[in-house]
């Protein structure tokens, strides 16, 4: 049932490109310029958008924050739901409350749902579980339709959110205008590509293990990245700590001058997401930083950018995409490195210690 795997966590990084389809599926409207989503929530009715999650999902919020905000121009919050159920957030009914969750269980996610909902939110839901919990109790589910997850690390489920959260904020930005037909049509064709580009990096799997293999006696790994990398950093990081049992923090690329930089020596790899983006200078001057104190380099970079290969010990390239789309790109390279990292480690990589695939406790 691995289908020639050794692990569910391995054939659900490889079902990515299929799974990223079936998300997009039927939904992207060349006519109109669109995303068709069949849903009943009015986009031009909200003020503002809640998002909460836990986990891996919770991740998926942070990039659907930078989605939305950037096509859709709506401001966004998101919350880790166990924060969100107890800080009596501010919430009207001008509010539309998102809870993203592949097994739509979580329990904290459920209970930040309600509080929203007391408080007046519409309510939708970015679940995978077909009939879960929490689509029983939202006005609306986006269903991503990335199929059963077995391994207790989310790799699939995440590729899937992230489609789900960039048609939402081209469905927003197209009803409430923000979003030009052009800007559009441009961002739906990367999109329509991207489960090909997924595919191209899982290419790149023995590069990856021979990284892994280098740096798997590491006490600790860092994670930077800038926008919307900074939660691929931090998706990257919770995916080595999850398997692996390697301490790996992550931490947005400006940030590291106020502290982490302390951590920075020879014994660490530093993982920098530094794709194409408007901030992309930014962020080299911070692999710059890094090696001026010693630290090991790993770049998650764009195909062709060579001027990077001068401060990187490691580059993986991944495709060039719009930089919105970066990082669906960006994990799939994070994900293989954890996994090569767990398996070199002998570690159980589809059930980590301590670890369940579904938390219905809080
Ligand atoms: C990470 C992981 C967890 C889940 C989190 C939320 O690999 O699996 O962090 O992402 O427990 O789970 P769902 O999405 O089911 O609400």
């Amino acid at each position: 049932e691995k289908g020639g795997y050794p692990h569910y966590m391995l054939k659900e990084i490889y079902e990515q490109p299929r799974v990223l389809e079936n998300t997009l599926g039927g939904r992207l409207s060349e006519a109109r310029a669109g995303v068709e989503l069949d849903l009943r929530v009015d986009p031009t009715r909200f003020e503002r958008v809640h998002i909460v999650a836990c986990g891996t999902a919770y991740y998926a919020a942070w990039v659907g924050k930078y989605l939305i905000e950037g096509l859709a121009r709506v401001p966004v919050e998101i919350d880790v739901a166990s924060e969100y159920r107890y800080r009596d957030p501010v919430v009207d009914e001008r509010t539309l409350a998102i809870a993203i969750s592949q097994s739509g269980e979580t329990i904290d996610t459920l209970e930040a749902l309600r509080e929203a909902k007391r408080k007046g939110a519409g309510t939708l839901g970015v679940i995978n579980a077909k009939g879960s919990s929490i689509t029983r109790e939202v006005d609306d589910t986006l269903y991503i339709h990335a199929g059963p997850e077995i391994g207790v690390a989310s790799t699939k489920a995440y590729m899937a959110m992230l489609g789900a959260m960039a048609m939402l904020a081209v469905w927003m930005g197209r009803a409430r205008g923000t979003l030009p037909e052009a800007e559009a049509r441009t961002f739906l064709g990367e999109l329509r590509k991207m489960p090909r580009l997924v595919e191209q990096t899982l290419e790149k799997r023995q590069e990856i293990a021979h990284i892994a293999e280098k740096y798997h006696q590491a006490a600790d790994y860092l994670f930077l990245g800038r926008h919307i990398q900074a939660p691929t950093a931090y998706e990257g990081a919770l995916k080595l700590k999850e398997i692996s049992y390697i301490h790996a923090e992550a931490y947005p690329a400006g940030e590291m001058k106020h502290g982490p930089i302390a951590l920075i020596d020879e014994r660490l790899p530093v993982v920098v997401l530094t794709t194409e983006s408007p901030i992309y200078e930014k962020t080299l001057s911070n692999i710059q930083e890094v090696r001026a104190r010693g630290g090991r380099v790993i770049a998650v970079a764009t195909e062709g950018d060579l001027e990077v290969r001068r401060f990187a010990q490691d580059v993986i390239y991944v495709p060039r995409t719009h930089y919105l789309l970066s990082p669906m790109v960006s994990v799939v390279p994070l994900q293989l490195l954890a996994y090569e990292t767990a398996v070199l480690l002998g570690r159980d990589v589809d059930q980590p210690r301590n670890l369940a695939k579904s938390v219905t406790v809080e």
